[in-house]
């Protein structure tokens, strides 16, 4: 066989172990079977350029390249669902139907409602061609390389008679359970910021600039409307199990009834058994199955006639609290943790919940031994929302007291003025605080060492090898390497990581610090105006307030902690390892406040400069890039080819279109605006 007949061949067989795999959960073939294949599709298609297929298997693992999002409209707009609460608005709703359709007999398809994001996929002769969201159900954004990474998603489908030429499908793009909360671990790590529910980490991760964090991110995806001008069935329920069969993922809960008595069986069963499935889902989908009863049914402005959505309550379990610990953040902040019996909530087991601060406890009159609810609504941490007090016995426990001293160091707690939470004070010797804040040093935003994580650190810092950041340059390699040099290669390769954040530019050292209420936007816009460390310690608080979006907070807290004799010392000493204390010359030469609070899109492509070195021309010159169109864009800067729904929107917006030598000229200049 010749390489072009193998790479068609490997192409299709990897398409098909996709799809048994994340499609219909039954692999024929192991996990190492299926990467040798496809690093041979891969090693075949790196020799064959002239084969390239962007809906290859191969595709499946994403880029790194930053895209920008197309607007693109969608055929038929995307409507929404209206919603019902309880039985009597589902009855009521089938009545309707009946009503609408003058006693002809119906059915009626119930489907699990997904919680993720809403997705409309065009398919042209067999193959994924688009893939935008829902938007404003008008128009969407074009994200097709991110969702090429979905594995569950057929690129390429079958030889079948049935598949029309065209057609689009619709479903819900999700993060499974598991995949959220090992992203969340992760996150939490490397103190990035935690996604609050599943629903905002699939919509986060499909809308990434970059399609290999998305294919990193493992989403899911199931299809739910089958939407064309030639397809298959005039059954929904048909169709749904035709598109199943052309590889696409169908929730498996779907059915066909045909009685109000069967729907309410239905939610029944699934307002419980959901907690066992693999993904969020926060209601029940009922839709009149024949498409020509959808049809003279017809919608409302907003939705269908035909179909609702069924909310199921949000989740709430009862649980006995044991006990109440608290845990100590980097800037000090006391958290109050309940601990509590086991409990089965949205999937998960749940055994510890926030209690949030002192306020918070006191108004549940909260006691040991109180049978609590928590709930895990739309937040990632479960959280105590009440306390059932018929159900107190003589069993009951002593009441909550919230602790006065650090639970580590055992300094005595403070609490500002016009604060709920409790800080430990000593922030020179307290342990969590100390590890919290060369936890945030390292993590990507700040000095981005990744060749450390927060295990190692603890690991150092008990070891007594590191009690401040800029004890890290001065890490000696036997300190780290083992007694007999087996982690040889690791010490190598975290004493790098360490040499190399020195060229981290000055802002980031700066955010680094972990001075409190001094975040990423702030440490940037410091930077810029100050241009050095030496002249940021020196300015009064009123030399801050001119900075844009700098306030009495974070200039109050930047003069104290500079006042710290500690901190200044620390500073001294990350200057003397040659850490940045400056902006670079680069950064000095071209900077202004020209395009301060403008609003700017780019799009399309350019002559002179490419689109990231726009996006940094703007940045430096105080503007900011924002991705989409509106009402509130200053202007776009627009190069060749820009997108057509781009140029519409802005000219019906009256948004001013700048050629990139008109924007070039504006920032020499910048009476023009
Ligand atoms: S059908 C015209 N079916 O719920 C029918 N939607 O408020 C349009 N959703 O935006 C949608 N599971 O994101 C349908 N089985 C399901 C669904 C579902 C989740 C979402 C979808 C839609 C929203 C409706």
């Amino acid at each position: 066989m010749d390489e072009i007949s193998r790479i068609n061949l490997l192409r299709q067989q990897l398409h098909e172990h996709n799809r048994r795999y994340y499609v219909l959960n039954q692999p024929e073939i192991s996990d190492q079977e299926f990467d040798a294949l496809m690093r041979e599709l891969q090693e075949l298609e790196a020799r064959h350029p002239e084969c390239f297929d962007p809906n290859s298997p191969s595709q499946r693992v994403g880029s790194d390249l930053n895209h920008e999002f197309q607007q693109v409209q969608h055929r038929r707009p995307m409507l929404s669902l209206a919603n019902t609460y309880n039985k009597e608005e589902v009855s009521d709703f089938y009545n309707r139907v009946s009503e609408g359709l003058q006693g002809q007999p119906f059915k009626i398809c119930c489907e699990m409602k997904f919680d993720g994001l809403s997705i409309s996929l065009w398919y042209e002769h067999g193959r994924l061609v688009r893939a935008v969201t829902r938007g404003d159900g008008v128009q969407g954004d074009d994200v097709t390389e991110n969702v090429k990474t979905i594995r569950s998603i057929p690129l390429v489908l079958p030889h079948r008679d049935d598949i029309p030429e065209e057609f689009e499908i619709r479903g819900e793009v999700l993060m499974p359970w598991e995949s959220f909360e090992a992203l969340n671990r992760e996150r939490a790590a490397s103190e990035e910021p935690l996604f609050a529910n599943p629903r905002n980490a699939a919509s986060g991760t499909l809308k990434s600039k970059s399609s290999a964090v998305v294919a990193r991110r493992r989403l899911d995806a199931y299809l739910y409307y089958l939407l064309g001008n030639d397809i298959p069935s005039e059954s929904h329920y048909q169709n749904l199990l035709l598109a199943q069969q052309w590889g696409f993922k169908i929730g498996p809960q779907t059915r066909l009834v045909s009685s109000l008595q069967e729907i309410y069986d239905f939610i029944d069963y699934w307002d419980t058994e959901r907690r066992n499935l693999p993904v969020a889902t926060d209601g029940i989908v009922l839709k009149v199955d024949s498409i020509a009863q959808q049809r003279s049914l017809g919608m409302t402005a907003k939705s269908p006639r035909w179909a609702i959505a069924y909310k199921f309550l949000a989740e709430k379990q009862t649980t006995i609290l044991r006990e109440v610990t608290y845990q100590v953040g980097r800037t000090g902040a006391i958290t109050p943790v309940a601990n509590m019996d086991p409990v089965q909530l949205s999937g998960t087991v749940v055994r510890r919940a926030t209690l949030n601060n002192e306020d918070f406890i006191r108004r549940l009159d909260l006691h040991i031994g109180d049978h609590v609810f928590v709930e895990k609504g739309g937040e990632i941490i479960p959280k105590i929302v009440d306390v059932d007090l018929d159900a107190r016995d003589q069993n009951l426990g002593p009441r909550v007291e919230f602790i006065t001293h650090c639970p580590e160091c055992g300094a005595k707690l403070v609490r500002y003025e016009g604060e709920a939470a409790h800080y430990c004070p000593n922030d020179a010797n307290c342990p969590p605080q100390l590890c919290g804040r060369i936890e945030h040093f390292i993590s990507r935003k700040a000095m981005n060492i990744d060749s450390l994580g927060p295990e190692t650190i603890a690991e150092y810092f008990r070891r007594g090898i590191v009690r401040d950041p800029a004890d890290l340059y001065e890490i000696r390699r036997d300190q780290i390497s083992g007694a007999r040099g087996q982690r040889d290669k690791s010490a190598s390769r975290i004493l790098q990581g360490i040499q190399e954040s020195k060229n981290v530019p000055f802002e980031r050292v700066l955010f680094a610090l972990g001075i409190r209420f001094v975040g990423e936007i702030a440490a940037k816009s410091l930077a810029r105006y100050f241009k050095s460390m030496d002249a940021l310690m020196h300015a009064s608080i009123d030399d801050m307030l001119q900075v844009n979006g700098i306030g009495q907070v974070i200039a109050q807290s930047v003069t104290t902690w500079f006042q710290n004799p500690q901190n200044q010392w620390l500073v001294e000493r990350l200057r003397s390892y040659g850490l940045q204390m400056e902006l670079s010359e680069q950064e000095l030469s071209v900077h202004s406040d020209r395009l301060a609070g403008q609003n700017i899109v780019i799009s399309g492509v350019f002559a002179h400069h490419s689109r990231d070195e726009y996006k940094a021309l703007i940045e430096r010159h105080g503007g900011k890039n924002v991705g989409n169109i509106s009402a509130k864009t200053s202007f776009v800067l627009a190069g060749e080819n820009m997108g057509p729904s781009k140029l519409e929107k802005a000219q019906r917006l009256g948004i001013r279109i700048m050629s990139e030598d008109e924007f070039l000229q504006l920032i020499e200049n910048p009476t023009q605006l």
